[in-house]
């Protein structure tokens, strides 16, 4: 086998979302976030592995399918359209779509069950468990976590249940997860988030009730089909199955453990510590990093059915376009904190950072190649010293770029960016090129001054472009260059590869004005 057959493969997760859900701008937001970073690492040359999907089993759907005379099946083959669908409109470059209804996840989860309990037969026992449980949350409460009795969620009334269950015996699990949240601080990210979940570890860890014998929509448990494995033993193994477990475990070789989980502060705790420790039981690798990201609200409010405030990603798309839309998401909060959407931020920052800085500086720069240069793009002069201001210039964009990417800090890598639009910008308003045109003797400066702002410009597509493919294609079109897609490989953020002598092809605007 060869060194790069051998090799790693990086493998970026986002969660499987519930199927009994709308997609909408929070589950567009980690998908487009994971998207950006798998479009950013394939551009560096590596080989990504970009998995989403869905969760599909459980009582609510049941219940639903049952209220639709439909069976679960049926049900789920219909709602997982539009999560297909939404992620064609929004350009996501996954490589695998994982249902948890697929009989390759079947497979997977009860492979895993057997492993756990190969390692110690104890890990897995069946006992009962009484609890407070929520239907349409989908989640059991303790005594104390109700609020006048009422799901502390959704608030509607928790049912009190007392069933026989399988239990994991996550208990046995707690010192070494400890130990591991020490050793490997980088795990758990960002920061205040190892902070909440080693607080949470304080306490005593309680075992796990795995299993359910009150429905049956779900993977059965092996060697007692009267049960059917519970939510979290059930979807987490997604991660395991879309990687080869247990069908292809040379494949597996070069994909676990993934390089990272990207989710939502919502289930950190079921990623960092129930994940874990099944990974521990199962004797398999951690994952290399979690990154639980902030929520969204919506103009100030909690998104919610009931409110009816709900935004559809594709209604957003329809109306400012794809790429502005990843574009605002990524820009306005710093990844890792809560942020809310609004309409009048969404078009304010169209209208002065695209439009204004962005779109400007590639129509007036091609308007000028075509007025100045009959559309020629100008060689380099390597020596002058434009050419190597701007060489310095982009090594450092360059370096922020990567180190933000690995930091999964987009407003960092799109501040990075801007240093080069900004730059760019000052730059023509100070060398005047329009003078300069005027001037027989300037014309060598001239050729210089348009060669910076145009080799920017398609650094600037490469950049810019996990965050906006479509648009940052159409610029490397105006700039004649090679597509930003048909390039990879850890020097193509290198300064000085503009291909000269070729045509500028003046298209229409980037990014129009908003009223
Ligand atoms: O929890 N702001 O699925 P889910 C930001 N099936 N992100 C949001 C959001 C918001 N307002 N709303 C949702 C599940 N998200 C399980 C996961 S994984 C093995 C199983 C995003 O449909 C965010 O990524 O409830 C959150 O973690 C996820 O959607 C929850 O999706
Ligand atoms: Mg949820």
């Amino acid at each position: 086998m060869s060194v790069e057959e051998n090799s790693k493969i990086y493998y970026i997760t986002t969660p499987i979302y519930y199927v009994n859900d709308v997609p909408h701008i929070g589950h567009a937001y980690t998908t487009i976030a994971a998207d950006v970073v798998a479009r950013y690492q394939r551009l560096s040359g590596k080989e990504v592995f970009f998995l989403t999907g869905t969760d599909e089993h459980g009582l609510k759907i049941e219940k639903s399918a049952t209220a639709k005379g439909l069976t679960p099946k049926e049900l789920v083959d219909d709602v997982v359209k539009r999560y297909i669908h939404l992620w064609q409109v929004l350009n996501i470059s996954h490589d695998d779509f994982i249902r948890t209804s697929e009989a390759r996840h079947h497979r997977a989860v009860h492979a895993f069950y057997e492993r756990v309990k190969a390692q110690d037969s104890e890990n897995i026992y069946l006992g009962h468990y009484e609890d407070w449980y929520c239907v349409p949350c989908e989640t059991f409460w303790t005594e104390a976590q109700l609020e006048n009795g009422n799901c502390p969620e959704c608030k509607r009334p928790a049912e009190r249940v007392r069933e026989e269950s399988y239990f994991f015996k996550m208990s046995a699990f707690q010192q070494r997860l400890l130990d591991y949240l020490e050793e490997q601080p980088d795990f758990i990210r960002p920061q205040g988030k190892l902070n909440e979940i080693s607080g949470f570890l304080r306490e005593d860890l309680r075992d796990l009730s795995i299993s359910r014998s009150s429905f049956s929509w779900g993977i059965p448990v092996p060697d007692d089909d009267s049960h059917v494995i519970y939510v979290w033993f059930d979807a987490l193994i997604n991660y395991l199955t879309a990687a080869g477990f247990p069908d292809d475990m040379e494949r597996f070789a070069k994909l676990w453990p993934a390089d990272i989980h990207l989710i939502g502060k919502d289930i950190l705790r079921f990623h960092t510590v129930y994940w874990p420790t099944f990974l521990f039981a199962a004797d398999l690798p951690l994952p290399n990093k979690v990154f639980a990201h902030g929520w969204w609200t919506v103009e100030g409010e909690k998104m919610s059915k009931s409110l009816g405030n709900v935004v559809d990603p594709e209604t957003v798309v329809a109306e400012f376009g794809v790429d502005a839309f990843r574009y605002f998401l990524l820009r306005e909060v710093p990844f890792g904190l809560d942020g809310d959407f609004s309409q009048t931020a969404l078009k304010g920052r169209i209208n002065s950072e695209l439009a204004n800085d962005l779109g400007n500086l590639l129509s007036r720069t091609v308007s000028m190649v075509k007025k100045y240069r009959q559309r020629i793009i100008p060689a380099p002069d390597c020596d002058s010293a434009h050419y190597q201001e701007f060489a310095g210039l982009n090594d450092e964009v360059r370096r922020e770029v990567a180190m933000a990417v690995n930091d999964l800090a987009f407003h960092k890598m799109l501040a990075a960016a801007w240093r080069l639009v900004e730059k760019c910008n000052r730059f023509i308003d100070e060398q005047a090129p329009w003078a300069l045109a005027k001037d027989e003797s300037k014309a060598a400066e001239l050729d210089q001054v348009l060669y910076c702002v145009l080799e920017s410009l398609r650094l600037l597509s490469l950049y810019l472009n996990p965050i906006m493919p479509e648009k940052t294609r159409q610029m490397a079109v105006q700039l004649g260059q090679k597509s930003p897609t048909e390039q990879s490989g850890p020097e193509v953020f290198t300064w000085g590869r503009l291909a000269t002598g070729v045509e500028v092809v003046k298209g229409k605007s980037l990014f129009p004005r908003l009223e």
